[in-house]
């Protein structure tokens, strides 16, 4: 699946502005500045094709890419970025609402999680969203080259702690590290598994 052609198909502000359901589609949820667009490119092997930048909140749009012809791979807008002005934090919120409460075809939501950080307050948000929206989402763990091996388990206990309370939450957690390469073959397997 991966060795295919990936290309950014379209940025999305509003719901009908959505590409037609007509493939499968998993999407990439995780506050601002968790690593995101830098997953995607590590998953696609493409640098540049999804933004990273230094600023946080600089994805704010629901980014779609294609996946050969069969998959779509979507970055969500960032959360928890305190400096956004209310009404666009009030308008993403409600996007990702119709977005993920309406999508059929979305078949899985990867919840990126800081490894340095765990899942905080603000993550809580989104993963009762999906509870709700009842998306099945599973916890990839970020930047793990940023921390040690013994606190990497501390975190790793506290992300189960936290998913246990999730109905919608898929036990297994991905760890990564779009840096070094860790996880990115594991993520892979599972988004071509999915059906
Ligand atoms: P928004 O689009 O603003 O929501 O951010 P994002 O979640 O897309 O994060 P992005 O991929 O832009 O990464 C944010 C910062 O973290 C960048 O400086 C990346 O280089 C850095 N980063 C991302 N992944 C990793 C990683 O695995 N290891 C390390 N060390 N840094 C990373
Ligand atoms: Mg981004």
């Amino acid at each position: 699946l991966f060795a295919g052609e990936t290309e950014f198909l379209k940025g999305v502000v509003a719901m009908d502005g959505l590409p037609p359901a007509d493939r499968l589609e998993v999407c990439f949820a995780g506050r601002s500045n968790v690593g995101k667009s830098s997953l995607i490119n590590a998953l696609t092997g493409r640098k540049a094709l999804a933004r990273a930048s230094n600023t946080p909140g600089r994805t704010q749009e629901i980014n779609f890419f294609t996946l050969g012809d069969s998959h779509y791979l979507v970055d969500l807008p960032g959360y928890g970025y305190a400096e956004a002005p209310l009404p666009v934090v009030q308008k993403w919120q409600r996007l990702l609402k119709a977005y993920l409460s309406g999508r059929q075809t979305l078949r899985r939501a990867f919840v990126l999680i800081d490894a340095r950080h765990g899942v905080k307050a603000v993550d809580e948000e989104i993963l009762t969203l999906l509870d709700q929206s009842a998306v099945t989402f599973q916890a990839v763990l970020t930047k793990a080259d940023k921390v040690k091996p013994k606190d990497l388990e501390n975190v790793l206990n506290q992300v189960r702690g936290a998913l246990s309370k999730h109905p919608a939450s898929f036990p297994e957690i991905v760890v990564t590290s779009s840096e070094k390469g860790d996880g990115i073959e594991t993520l892979r397997a599972i988004i071509a598994t999915l059906e």
